[in-house]
Protein backbone atom coordinates (compact mmCIF):
# COMPACT_ATOMS: atom_id res chain seq x y z
CA UNK A 1 0.00 0.00 0.00
CA UNK A 2 2.70 2.24 1.25
CA UNK A 3 4.43 2.12 -2.95
CA UNK A 4 0.73 2.54 -4.46
CA UNK A 5 0.15 5.27 -2.22
CA UNK A 6 3.64 7.52 -3.29
CA UNK A 7 2.94 6.39 -7.45
CA UNK A 8 0.10 9.82 -7.52
CA UNK A 9 1.43 11.71 -4.32
CA UNK A 10 -1.74 11.11 -2.55
CA UNK A 11 -3.02 13.72 -0.03
CA UNK A 12 -3.27 11.02 3.08
CA UNK A 13 -0.53 9.15 4.62
CA UNK A 14 -0.05 5.43 4.76
CA UNK A 15 -1.04 5.27 8.82
CA UNK A 16 -4.35 7.11 8.03
CA UNK A 17 -5.18 4.30 5.14
CA UNK A 18 -4.04 1.45 7.61
CA UNK A 19 -6.50 2.74 10.27
CA UNK A 20 -9.36 3.76 7.75
CA UNK A 21 -9.00 0.53 6.22
CA UNK A 22 -9.41 -1.31 9.60
CA UNK A 23 -12.46 0.30 10.43
CA UNK A 24 -13.97 -0.75 7.14
CA UNK A 25 -12.93 -4.30 8.00
CA UNK A 26 -14.72 -4.25 11.50
CA UNK A 27 -17.90 -3.06 9.69
CA UNK A 28 -17.96 -5.84 7.14
CA UNK A 29 -21.24 -8.05 7.81
CA UNK A 30 -21.13 -11.96 7.13
CA UNK A 31 -23.64 -14.19 6.28
CA UNK A 32 -23.20 -18.07 5.28
CA UNK A 33 -19.96 -17.27 5.75
CA UNK A 34 -19.22 -14.99 2.98
CA UNK A 35 -18.90 -11.18 3.47
CA UNK A 36 -22.48 -9.32 2.28
CA UNK A 37 -21.68 -6.08 2.31
CA UNK A 38 -20.79 -3.23 5.77
CA UNK A 39 -22.90 -1.46 8.06
CA UNK A 40 -23.40 1.97 7.73
CA UNK A 41 -21.94 2.83 11.18
CA UNK A 42 -20.00 1.38 14.04
CA UNK A 43 -20.75 3.92 16.58
CA UNK A 44 -20.80 2.49 20.09
CA UNK A 45 -22.54 4.82 21.87
CA UNK A 46 -25.31 6.15 19.11
CA UNK A 47 -28.82 4.14 19.18
CA UNK A 48 -28.01 2.03 16.39
CA UNK A 49 -32.00 2.39 14.84
CA UNK A 50 -31.17 0.85 11.25
CA UNK A 51 -27.33 1.91 11.08
CA UNK A 52 -26.50 -1.87 12.05
CA UNK A 53 -27.95 -2.57 8.07
CA UNK A 54 -26.07 -2.73 4.72
CA UNK A 55 -27.36 0.53 3.44
CA UNK A 56 -27.34 0.10 -0.41
CA UNK A 57 -26.42 3.53 -1.21
CA UNK A 58 -24.19 3.56 1.85
CA UNK A 59 -22.07 0.44 0.35
CA UNK A 60 -20.79 1.63 -3.28
CA UNK A 61 -17.79 3.63 -1.97
CA UNK A 62 -17.08 0.77 -0.19
CA UNK A 63 -17.24 -1.67 -2.70
CA UNK A 64 -15.54 0.84 -4.97
CA UNK A 65 -12.96 1.08 -2.60
CA UNK A 66 -12.22 -2.57 -2.25
CA UNK A 67 -12.26 -3.02 -6.16
CA UNK A 68 -9.32 -0.61 -6.38
CA UNK A 69 -7.62 -2.88 -4.16
CA UNK A 70 -8.25 -5.37 -6.15
CA UNK A 71 -10.43 -7.37 -3.70
CA UNK A 72 -13.80 -7.89 -5.56
CA UNK A 73 -15.42 -10.89 -3.74
CA UNK A 74 -17.14 -9.24 -0.78
CA UNK A 75 -18.87 -6.87 -4.05
CA UNK A 76 -19.90 -10.06 -5.91
CA UNK A 77 -21.47 -11.47 -2.96
CA UNK A 78 -23.50 -8.51 -2.04
CA UNK A 79 -24.38 -8.12 -6.08
CA UNK A 80 -25.95 -11.77 -5.35
CA UNK A 81 -27.84 -11.06 -2.44
CA UNK A 82 -29.19 -7.75 -3.69
CA UNK A 83 -30.77 -9.53 -6.64
CA UNK A 84 -32.33 -12.03 -4.82
CA UNK A 85 -33.79 -9.64 -2.27
CA UNK A 86 -35.24 -7.64 -5.25
CA UNK A 87 -39.04 -7.57 -5.60
CA UNK A 88 -39.95 -9.91 -8.52
CA UNK A 89 -43.78 -10.10 -7.86
CA UNK A 90 -46.18 -7.47 -9.35
CA UNK A 91 -48.48 -7.27 -6.96
CA UNK A 92 -51.77 -4.91 -6.64
CA UNK A 93 -51.16 -4.88 -2.99
CA UNK A 94 -50.01 -1.20 -2.05
CA UNK A 95 -48.20 -2.81 1.19
CA UNK A 96 -45.79 -4.56 -1.09
CA UNK A 97 -43.15 -3.37 -2.96
CA UNK A 98 -43.23 -2.87 -6.62
CA UNK A 99 -41.76 -4.97 -8.95
CA UNK A 100 -37.94 -4.51 -9.49
CA UNK A 101 -37.35 -2.47 -6.31
CA UNK A 102 -34.26 -3.18 -4.45
CA UNK A 103 -34.47 -2.60 -0.73
CA UNK A 104 -32.93 0.32 0.81
CA UNK A 105 -31.10 -1.68 3.29
CA UNK A 106 -30.63 -5.38 4.69
CA UNK A 107 -29.63 -6.99 7.67
CA UNK A 108 -29.09 -10.77 9.10
CA UNK A 109 -31.74 -12.58 10.51
CA UNK A 110 -31.44 -13.54 14.33
CA UNK A 111 -31.36 -16.84 13.19
CA UNK A 112 -28.55 -16.14 10.72
CA UNK A 113 -30.94 -18.15 8.62
CA UNK A 114 -31.78 -15.48 6.23
CA UNK A 115 -31.21 -11.79 4.84
CA UNK A 116 -34.18 -9.28 6.16
CA UNK A 117 -34.63 -6.52 3.25
CA UNK A 118 -36.13 -2.75 4.03
CA UNK A 119 -38.13 -1.65 1.45
CA UNK A 120 -38.84 1.26 3.32
CA UNK A 121 -41.16 -0.23 5.48
CA UNK A 122 -39.55 0.05 8.70
CA UNK A 123 -37.57 3.48 7.84
CA UNK A 124 -38.19 6.25 9.20
CA UNK A 125 -40.63 8.48 8.19
CA UNK A 126 -41.06 5.08 5.50
CA UNK A 127 -39.59 6.49 2.62
CA UNK A 128 -39.30 3.62 -0.51
CA UNK A 129 -36.29 3.90 -2.21
CA UNK A 130 -35.73 4.37 -5.83
CA UNK A 131 -32.19 5.07 -5.81
CA UNK A 132 -30.95 1.71 -4.79
CA UNK A 133 -32.19 -0.38 -8.30
CA UNK A 134 -29.93 2.07 -9.86
CA UNK A 135 -27.07 2.18 -8.12
CA UNK A 136 -27.03 -1.60 -8.02
CA UNK A 137 -27.48 -1.64 -12.00
CA UNK A 138 -24.16 0.70 -11.61
CA UNK A 139 -22.05 -0.99 -8.84
CA UNK A 140 -22.69 -4.34 -11.12
CA UNK A 141 -21.54 -2.20 -14.36
CA UNK A 142 -18.14 -1.04 -12.66
CA UNK A 143 -17.55 -4.81 -10.96
CA UNK A 144 -18.12 -6.17 -14.26
CA UNK A 145 -15.48 -3.52 -16.08
CA UNK A 146 -12.81 -3.40 -12.77
CA UNK A 147 -12.45 -7.94 -12.95
CA UNK A 148 -13.87 -8.62 -16.66
CA UNK A 149 -16.36 -10.82 -14.81
CA UNK A 150 -19.15 -10.64 -17.34
CA UNK A 151 -20.25 -13.85 -16.53
CA UNK A 152 -21.80 -11.99 -13.61
CA UNK A 153 -23.86 -10.18 -15.32
CA UNK A 154 -24.84 -12.48 -17.91
CA UNK A 155 -26.59 -15.39 -15.35
CA UNK A 156 -30.34 -15.49 -16.44
CA UNK A 157 -31.34 -14.20 -12.86
CA UNK A 158 -29.23 -11.06 -13.64
CA UNK A 159 -30.59 -10.36 -16.91
CA UNK A 160 -34.17 -10.57 -15.59
CA UNK A 161 -33.09 -8.17 -12.48
CA UNK A 162 -31.93 -5.71 -14.49
CA UNK A 163 -35.10 -6.25 -16.89
CA UNK A 164 -37.43 -5.90 -14.45
CA UNK A 165 -35.60 -2.46 -12.88
CA UNK A 166 -36.22 -1.50 -16.51
CA UNK A 167 -39.69 -2.23 -16.44
CA UNK A 168 -39.89 -0.37 -13.12
CA UNK A 169 -38.67 2.64 -14.57
CA UNK A 170 -39.93 2.79 -18.46
CA UNK A 171 -43.33 1.50 -18.07
CA UNK A 172 -45.92 2.16 -15.69
CA UNK A 173 -45.93 6.39 -15.03
CA UNK A 174 -48.52 9.20 -14.89
CA UNK A 175 -46.11 11.82 -16.06
CA UNK A 176 -44.40 12.73 -19.90
CA UNK A 177 -41.25 13.53 -19.09
CA UNK A 178 -37.87 11.44 -20.02
CA UNK A 179 -37.55 12.10 -16.29
CA UNK A 180 -38.26 9.68 -13.11
CA UNK A 181 -40.99 10.92 -10.87
CA UNK A 182 -40.63 10.26 -7.46
CA UNK A 183 -41.66 10.76 -3.90
CA UNK A 184 -40.25 12.32 -1.00
CA UNK A 185 -37.29 11.52 0.38
CA UNK A 186 -36.80 8.54 -1.97
CA UNK A 187 -32.81 8.54 -2.58
CA UNK A 188 -30.14 9.88 0.18
CA UNK A 189 -32.24 12.73 1.15
CA UNK A 190 -34.52 9.80 3.02
CA UNK A 191 -36.14 12.69 4.71
CA UNK A 192 -38.51 15.66 3.81
CA UNK A 193 -36.65 18.56 2.11
CA UNK A 194 -39.16 19.50 -1.36
CA UNK A 195 -37.54 16.77 -2.86
CA UNK A 196 -39.76 14.88 -4.63
CA UNK A 197 -40.78 14.81 -8.16
CA UNK A 198 -37.94 15.20 -10.33
CA UNK A 199 -34.53 15.54 -8.11
CA UNK A 200 -31.63 15.75 -10.23
CA UNK A 201 -29.89 13.08 -8.10
CA UNK A 202 -32.09 10.05 -8.96
CA UNK A 203 -32.25 11.73 -12.59
CA UNK A 204 -28.20 11.25 -12.76
CA UNK A 205 -28.56 7.46 -11.43
CA UNK A 206 -31.42 6.77 -13.83
CA UNK A 207 -29.11 7.61 -16.75
CA UNK A 208 -25.96 6.22 -15.26
CA UNK A 209 -28.59 2.71 -14.66
CA UNK A 210 -29.46 2.57 -18.02
CA UNK A 211 -26.06 3.52 -19.61
CA UNK A 212 -25.31 0.05 -17.71
CA UNK A 213 -28.14 -1.70 -18.71
CA UNK A 214 -27.17 -1.00 -22.01
CA UNK A 215 -23.71 -2.37 -21.85
CA UNK A 216 -24.93 -5.30 -19.76
CA UNK A 217 -27.88 -6.58 -21.77
CA UNK A 218 -26.71 -9.43 -23.18
CA UNK A 219 -28.41 -10.81 -27.24
CA UNK A 220 -30.43 -13.56 -25.22
CA UNK A 221 -34.17 -13.63 -25.59
CA UNK A 222 -35.88 -10.03 -25.46
CA UNK A 223 -32.20 -8.41 -24.46
CA UNK A 224 -32.22 -6.27 -28.16
CA UNK A 225 -35.94 -5.00 -27.31
CA UNK A 226 -34.48 -3.56 -23.93
CA UNK A 227 -31.58 -2.19 -25.07
CA UNK A 228 -33.96 -0.24 -27.55
CA UNK A 229 -35.87 0.88 -24.96
CA UNK A 230 -33.12 1.97 -23.13
CA UNK A 231 -31.34 3.85 -26.09
CA UNK A 232 -34.72 5.72 -26.76
CA UNK A 233 -35.07 6.45 -23.24
CA UNK A 234 -31.21 7.93 -22.82
CA UNK A 235 -31.26 10.31 -26.03
CA UNK A 236 -34.45 12.08 -24.79
CA UNK A 237 -33.13 12.05 -21.01
CA UNK A 238 -29.37 14.03 -21.96
CA UNK A 239 -31.45 16.31 -24.49
CA UNK A 240 -33.69 17.49 -21.09
CA UNK A 241 -31.64 17.43 -18.49
CA UNK A 242 -28.94 19.19 -20.48
CA UNK A 243 -31.32 21.56 -22.05
CA UNK A 244 -33.83 22.80 -19.28
CA UNK A 245 -31.64 21.99 -15.29
CA UNK A 246 -29.62 23.89 -17.02
CA UNK A 247 -28.14 27.22 -14.92
CA UNK A 248 -25.71 29.48 -15.52
CA UNK A 249 -25.81 33.67 -16.09
CA UNK A 250 -26.92 33.79 -19.47
CA UNK A 251 -29.94 31.64 -19.02
CA UNK A 252 -30.46 32.61 -15.55
CA UNK A 253 -30.26 36.21 -17.41
CA UNK A 254 -33.37 34.82 -20.50
CA UNK A 255 -35.28 33.32 -17.67
CA UNK A 256 -35.19 36.70 -15.85
CA UNK A 257 -37.00 38.18 -18.89
CA UNK A 258 -39.38 35.88 -19.80
CA UNK A 259 -42.79 35.57 -20.55
CA UNK A 260 -45.17 33.20 -19.26
CA UNK A 261 -48.38 31.88 -19.55
CA UNK A 262 -47.08 30.26 -23.31
CA UNK A 263 -49.18 27.22 -24.60
CA UNK A 264 -47.86 25.07 -27.10
CA UNK A 265 -44.75 23.74 -29.00
CA UNK A 266 -43.39 26.80 -29.62
CA UNK A 267 -43.00 28.15 -26.20
CA UNK A 268 -39.63 28.97 -24.86
CA UNK A 269 -40.66 28.70 -21.07
CA UNK A 270 -41.78 25.63 -21.40
CA UNK A 271 -42.41 24.85 -17.73
CA UNK A 272 -44.34 28.18 -17.11
CA UNK A 273 -41.10 28.98 -14.34
CA UNK A 274 -42.22 32.72 -13.42
CA UNK A 275 -39.45 34.78 -13.13
CA UNK A 276 -40.24 36.54 -9.81
CA UNK A 277 -39.22 33.07 -8.37
CA UNK A 278 -35.62 33.58 -8.98
CA UNK A 279 -34.22 33.61 -5.25
CA UNK A 280 -32.41 36.95 -4.29
CA UNK A 281 -28.93 34.77 -3.72
CA UNK A 282 -28.58 33.17 -7.30
CA UNK A 283 -27.37 36.19 -9.47
CA UNK A 284 -24.33 36.49 -7.06
CA UNK A 285 -23.58 33.09 -6.77
CA UNK A 286 -23.31 31.78 -9.74
CA UNK A 287 -19.52 32.18 -11.00
CA UNK A 288 -18.34 33.80 -13.91
CA UNK A 289 -17.68 30.94 -16.04
CA UNK A 290 -19.52 28.66 -13.67
CA UNK A 291 -23.09 27.30 -13.86
CA UNK A 292 -24.74 23.77 -12.59
CA UNK A 293 -27.54 21.45 -13.14
CA UNK A 294 -30.53 22.58 -10.80
CA UNK A 295 -31.97 20.69 -8.25
CA UNK A 296 -35.53 19.84 -9.65
CA UNK A 297 -37.86 20.90 -12.31
CA UNK A 298 -41.89 20.68 -12.66
CA UNK A 299 -44.61 22.68 -13.63
CA UNK A 300 -43.62 26.35 -12.36
CA UNK A 301 -40.98 24.84 -10.35
CA UNK A 302 -37.14 25.05 -10.76
CA UNK A 303 -35.47 23.81 -7.25
CA UNK A 304 -32.69 27.11 -7.74
CA UNK A 305 -30.47 25.13 -4.68
CA UNK A 306 -27.60 23.17 -5.63
CA UNK A 307 -27.18 19.44 -5.21
CA UNK A 308 -23.41 18.40 -4.85
CA UNK A 309 -24.59 14.58 -5.21
CA UNK A 310 -26.38 15.16 -8.70
CA UNK A 311 -24.02 17.43 -10.03
CA UNK A 312 -21.12 15.27 -9.53
CA UNK A 313 -22.87 11.72 -10.77
CA UNK A 314 -23.68 14.44 -13.78
CA UNK A 315 -20.19 15.53 -14.11
CA UNK A 316 -18.10 11.93 -13.51
CA UNK A 317 -21.11 9.93 -15.78
CA UNK A 318 -21.05 12.36 -18.78
CA UNK A 319 -24.72 13.32 -18.30
CA UNK A 320 -23.86 17.21 -18.35
CA UNK A 321 -22.04 17.40 -21.69
CA UNK A 322 -18.40 18.72 -21.89
CA UNK A 323 -18.88 22.65 -21.49
CA UNK A 324 -21.85 22.04 -18.28
CA UNK A 325 -18.72 19.43 -16.50
CA UNK A 326 -16.37 22.11 -16.81
CA UNK A 327 -18.46 24.84 -15.47
CA UNK A 328 -19.82 22.80 -12.78
CA UNK A 329 -16.07 22.19 -11.13
CA UNK A 330 -15.77 25.72 -12.05
CA UNK A 331 -18.27 26.56 -9.75
CA UNK A 332 -17.63 24.26 -7.12
CA UNK A 333 -14.00 25.84 -7.30
CA UNK A 334 -15.16 29.88 -7.34
CA UNK A 335 -17.56 29.02 -4.45
CA UNK A 336 -15.17 26.70 -2.59
CA UNK A 337 -15.85 28.29 0.96
CA UNK A 338 -19.39 28.11 0.35
CA UNK A 339 -19.07 24.06 -0.70
CA UNK A 340 -16.43 22.66 0.34
CA UNK A 341 -15.05 25.16 3.60
CA UNK A 342 -13.72 23.38 6.66
CA UNK A 343 -15.36 20.20 5.54
CA UNK A 344 -16.22 18.98 2.34
CA UNK A 345 -19.42 18.85 1.01
CA UNK A 346 -21.88 20.55 1.51
CA UNK A 347 -25.13 17.97 0.22
CA UNK A 348 -27.34 21.36 -1.16
CA UNK A 349 -26.46 25.00 -0.82
CA UNK A 350 -28.00 26.94 0.36
CA UNK A 351 -30.21 25.60 3.44
CA UNK A 352 -33.86 26.45 3.81
CA UNK A 353 -34.32 28.87 7.03
CA UNK A 354 -37.01 30.34 8.58
CA UNK A 355 -40.59 29.75 6.75
CA UNK A 356 -39.40 27.63 4.15
CA UNK A 357 -37.68 25.11 6.47
CA UNK A 358 -40.69 24.68 8.47
CA UNK A 359 -43.42 24.53 5.80
CA UNK A 360 -40.71 22.72 3.38
CA UNK A 361 -39.37 20.14 6.16
CA UNK A 362 -42.04 20.33 8.13
CA UNK A 363 -39.90 21.84 11.06
CA UNK A 364 -37.48 18.87 11.16
CA UNK A 365 -35.19 19.19 14.27
CA UNK A 366 -32.88 17.00 12.47
CA UNK A 367 -32.33 19.31 9.19
CA UNK A 368 -32.39 22.61 10.95
CA UNK A 369 -30.32 25.51 8.64
CA UNK A 370 -26.87 23.88 8.00
CA UNK A 371 -27.59 20.79 9.13
CA UNK A 372 -27.87 17.21 8.16
CA UNK A 373 -29.49 17.09 4.53
CA UNK A 374 -30.48 20.78 4.82
CA UNK A 375 -27.01 22.43 4.05
CA UNK A 376 -24.97 19.88 6.27
CA UNK A 377 -21.86 18.65 4.62
CA UNK A 378 -20.61 15.38 3.92
CA UNK A 379 -17.79 14.16 3.71
CA UNK A 380 -18.43 11.36 1.41
CA UNK A 381 -18.61 13.27 -0.86
CA UNK A 382 -14.89 13.45 -1.68
CA UNK A 383 -14.62 10.26 -3.89
CA UNK A 384 -16.89 11.73 -5.98
CA UNK A 385 -15.49 14.99 -6.00
CA UNK A 386 -12.14 13.33 -6.35
CA UNK A 387 -13.51 11.36 -9.47
CA UNK A 388 -15.42 13.83 -11.52
CA UNK A 389 -12.16 16.15 -11.01
CA UNK A 390 -9.73 13.30 -12.27
CA UNK A 391 -11.95 12.71 -14.97
CA UNK A 392 -12.04 16.38 -15.90
CA UNK A 393 -8.59 16.52 -15.72
CA UNK A 394 -8.67 19.11 -12.62
CA UNK A 395 -7.97 17.17 -9.00
CA UNK A 396 -6.83 20.07 -7.32
CA UNK A 397 -9.54 20.89 -5.93
CA UNK A 398 -10.11 17.45 -4.61
CA UNK A 399 -6.38 16.93 -3.27
CA UNK A 400 -6.84 20.09 -1.50
CA UNK A 401 -10.02 19.27 -0.11
CA UNK A 402 -8.96 15.39 0.81
CA UNK A 403 -5.91 16.69 2.61
CA UNK A 404 -8.24 19.08 5.20
CA UNK A 405 -10.93 16.27 5.44
CA UNK A 406 -7.98 13.59 6.40
CA UNK A 407 -6.26 16.52 8.88
CA UNK A 408 -10.18 16.67 10.79
CA UNK A 409 -11.60 13.42 10.32
CA UNK A 410 -9.63 10.80 12.71
CA UNK A 411 -10.11 13.98 15.65
CA UNK A 412 -13.78 13.92 15.01
CA UNK A 413 -13.79 9.92 14.69
CA UNK A 414 -14.51 10.11 11.23
CA UNK A 415 -18.01 11.77 11.39
CA UNK A 416 -21.48 11.16 9.52
CA UNK A 417 -21.93 14.74 8.54
CA UNK A 418 -21.22 17.97 9.84
CA UNK A 419 -22.91 21.39 10.83
CA UNK A 420 -22.57 24.79 10.33
CA UNK A 421 -21.92 27.34 7.14
CA UNK A 422 -18.89 26.38 6.99
CA UNK A 423 -18.43 22.48 8.86
CA UNK A 424 -16.96 23.25 11.38
CA UNK A 425 -18.89 21.55 13.60
CA UNK A 426 -19.90 17.58 14.09
CA UNK A 427 -23.32 17.00 13.46
CA UNK A 428 -25.88 17.67 16.30
CA UNK A 429 -26.85 13.76 15.47
CA UNK A 430 -24.05 12.75 13.19
CA UNK A 431 -23.21 8.98 13.97
CA UNK A 432 -18.95 8.52 14.43
CA UNK A 433 -17.76 5.51 12.68
CA UNK A 434 -19.46 6.08 9.68
CA UNK A 435 -18.92 3.41 7.03
CA UNK A 436 -19.42 5.44 3.79
CA UNK A 437 -17.28 8.68 4.82
CA UNK A 438 -14.35 6.52 5.81
CA UNK A 439 -14.83 4.90 2.40
CA UNK A 440 -15.45 8.20 0.75
CA UNK A 441 -12.08 9.75 2.33
CA UNK A 442 -9.68 6.35 1.11
CA UNK A 443 -11.34 6.26 -1.91
CA UNK A 444 -10.82 9.84 -2.50
CA UNK A 445 -7.31 9.67 -2.20
CA UNK A 446 -7.01 6.37 -4.13
CA UNK A 447 -8.44 8.14 -6.84
CA UNK A 448 -5.76 10.76 -6.73
CA UNK A 449 -3.16 8.74 -6.73
CA UNK A 450 -4.30 6.56 -9.67
CA UNK A 451 -6.44 7.57 -12.04
CA UNK A 452 -6.58 4.93 -13.97
CA UNK A 453 -9.13 2.65 -11.73
CA UNK A 454 -11.32 5.38 -12.88
CA UNK A 455 -11.85 4.03 -16.18
CA UNK A 456 -14.55 1.32 -14.54
CA UNK A 457 -16.61 4.10 -12.99
CA UNK A 458 -17.04 6.46 -16.35
CA UNK A 459 -18.96 5.74 -19.89
CA UNK A 460 -17.39 6.07 -23.39
CA UNK A 461 -18.92 7.65 -26.17
CA UNK A 462 -21.49 10.71 -25.30
CA UNK A 463 -25.22 9.76 -26.07
CA UNK A 464 -26.38 11.42 -29.05
CA UNK A 465 -29.27 14.20 -27.53
CA UNK A 466 -32.64 13.80 -28.95
CA UNK A 467 -35.13 16.67 -29.21
CA UNK A 468 -38.13 15.78 -27.20
CA UNK A 469 -41.52 16.87 -27.63
CA UNK A 470 -41.16 19.82 -24.89
C1 LIG B 1 -29.31 8.46 6.69
C2 LIG B 1 -29.02 9.08 5.33
C3 LIG B 1 -29.10 8.01 4.27
C4 LIG B 1 -28.13 6.89 4.61
C5 LIG B 1 -28.44 6.34 6.01
C6 LIG B 1 -27.43 5.34 6.48
O1 LIG B 1 -30.60 8.01 6.76
O2 LIG B 1 -29.91 10.11 5.06
O3 LIG B 1 -28.80 8.56 3.02
O4 LIG B 1 -28.23 5.88 3.66
O5 LIG B 1 -28.43 7.40 6.94
O6 LIG B 1 -26.16 5.92 6.56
Amino acid sequence: MNDISRAGDPAMGAELHRRGRDLLDRAVVTFNGQAVGTVAATDPEAPALNYDQVFIRDFVPVALYYLAEGEPAMVRHFLIRCCELQATERSMDCYRPGAGLIPASFKVAADDRSLIPDYGGHAIGRVAPVDASLWWLYLLRVYVRATGDRELAARADFQAAIKRILELCLIDRFDMYPTLLVPDGSFMVDRRLGVYGFPLEVQALFYMALRAADELLTDAEDGPFYREAVAGRLGKLVHYVRAYYWLDLGVLNRLYRADTEEYGAEAFNAFNIVPESIPTWLPDWLAEGGGYLAGNLGPSRLDYRFFTQGNLLAVLSGLADGDQASAILTQIGERRDDLIADMPLKLCYPALAGDDWRTVTGSDPKNTPWSYHNGGSWPVFLWLLAAAGQHRGQPGLARTAVARAAERLPATAWAEYFDGPRGRLVGKQARRYQTWTVAGVLLADRFLAHPDILGALTFGEDVAPEQCAI
